[in-house]
């Protein structure tokens, strides 16, 4: 099957789990089959969607959407079973304490059992993953590093047999563009536009990866510049906000020029002034 899959990453706080909703509703729409993937052990999306118990197996929460959350550990017991096919064998085998500790402790082996799951419906290999789109709301920058260095990292400690070709593969995926893309997240300030530019060059570097930057909450208003300024004479605190508001976009421009020179493809998403997250999230899928 063709798949795409879309990385998510940024520093925290950014919207990074609202663009990678806004993304993954947008292709929903589209018509197009996809899977919201959360990693670690706790669901942002059920709190901010108000949805039911949300686990690693995928639950439909729209048409043509569903979310999962993943940990390493469990991506790891679901491949164990598919592939020693005896239940009681594989929970053998997990329920160990010295295998569990291992598993936790093994450079890299979390992170290569999620990215395994993630490739695994192009790579044909594993159990069954039936979605056209995955997108992954990843880890901050850092981690999120750390993840796509796995595979590489294990490929070269197990140079043979099938781990060692598990990971090549992996990490072959991640560097395809074609199927795998990423979006860097930032907000238009300086420490965010730091992060996400020097994560860009990272990611070229590193991986030979051309990533998107998406500045959110870039503040848009259709009141005119001379209308702010003239707004800004009357000693009020509305003057004072148009002042404030006027130096922000004056900021956010600046910071805009200066991400510029640094990425390849940018696109701006608005700050939008609303409560509703379904509303909120379509309107960003509308942006991107
Ligand atoms: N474009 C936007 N306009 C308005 N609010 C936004 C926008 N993007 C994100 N938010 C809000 O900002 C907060 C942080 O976003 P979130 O996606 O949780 O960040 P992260 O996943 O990077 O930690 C959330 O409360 C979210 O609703
Ligand atoms: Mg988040």
């Amino acid at each position: 099957m063709k798949q795409e899959i879309h990385f998510v990453t940024g520093k925290g706080g950014v919207g990074k789990s609202v663009i990678a909703a806004a993304l993954a509703l947008k292709k929903s729409r589209e018509g197009k089959k996809v899977l919201l993937v959360e990693l670690g052990d706790q669901s942002f999306y059920k709190d901010f969607f108000d949805l039911p118990d949300i686990g690693f197996k995928p639950t439909e929460i729209r048409k043509n959407l569903s979310i999962a959350l993943w940990t390493g550990e469990a991506c790891l017991q679901e491949y164990a079973r598919h592939l020693i096919k005896v239940d009681s064998l594989a929970k053998l085998f997990f329920e160990n304490a010295v295998m569990r500790a291992f598993i936790n402790v093994a450079p890299g082996l979390p992170e290569l059992a999620i990215l395994g799951k993630v490739t695994s419906g192009p790579r044909q290999h594993g159990p069954a993953l039936p979605f056209d789109v995955l997108v992954v709301d990843a880890f901050a920058t850092g981690h999120f590093i750390a993840l796509l260095e796995a595979p590489k990292g294990m490929a070269q400690a197990v140079q043979f047999g099938p781990m060692g070709e598990q990971s090549r593969s992996i990490d072959a995926c991640l560097r395809n563009q074609d199927l795998s893309k990423y979006h860097v997240v930032t907000l238009p300030e300086e420490l965010p536009v730091k992060e996400a530019t020097e994560l860009l060059q990272r990611l070229k570097a590193e991986f030979s990866i051309e990533a998107n930057l998406v500045v959110n909450k870039m503040v848009q208003t259709s009141i005119s510049e001379a209308e702010l300024k003239s707004t800004q004479n009357e000693n009020s605190d509305l003057g004072k906000f148009a002042e404030y508001l006027e130096h922000q976009i004056t900021h956010q421009k600046e910071m805009w020029d200066k991400t510029q020179e640094k990425a390849t493809s940018m696109k701006a998403i608005p700050l939008f002034f609303e409560t509703d997250a379904w509303t909120l999230t379509e309107k960003v899928g509308d942006s991107l």
